[in-house]
């Protein structure tokens, strides 16, 4: 069965409820239950995890070597300053698709830079939770076409 981690950062908890003109109205839990009824119909499965902390982020990152296929990740403001995440991401070695529900290249000027796009395999931002979902369908033909 190909495994996928789903990797949320800070403040994504409060998805649903926080800033919903912006992130919208489907929650965490709704988003996570989309991905796991996408995954299903692929014949994959999902391990969805949130953390408000990176160092909690970066255990993730580093104990799914151990059976992950590879990660959608959306690393929150993280994604702008983090250089710890960045190099997890470069060290563990199976593919991982940076996410946002947002655009942020079309937001405040500091979120126009993500340090972890270049170590990720692909991007997808600005589409509300279908941005997961969009993610999850490039990653499983990444993984089925060989990566
Ligand atoms: C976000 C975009 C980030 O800039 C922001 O800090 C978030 C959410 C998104 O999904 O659009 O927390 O990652």
């Amino acid at each position: 069965m190909t495994t996928i981690l789903v990797l949320h950062g800070p403040n994504l908890n409060l998805t649903g409820h926080r800033e919903p003109e912006t992130y919208g109205r489907t929650t965490l839990s709704e988003i996570n239950e989309q991905l796991q009824v996408r995954a299903t119909e692929r014949g994959a499965e999902t391990r969805p995890f949130q953390s408000n902390h990176d160092g909690a982020l970066i255990d993730t990152l580093h104990e799914a070597r151990d059976w992950a296929a590879g990660a959608l990740f959306n690393p929150g403001a993280f994604t702008h300053y983090s250089y710890a995440l960045r190099d997890a991401v470069a060290a563990v070695g199976y593919p991982v698709i940076e996410v946002h529900l947002s655009l942020p290249a079309a937001r405040e000027p500091f979120r126009r830079v993500s340090v972890i796009a270049p170590v990720c395999r692909g991007q997808v931002a600005g589409f509300g939770p279908y941005s997961y979902l969009c993610a999850l369908d490039a990653l499983l033909h990444l993984l089925d076409s060989g990566g």
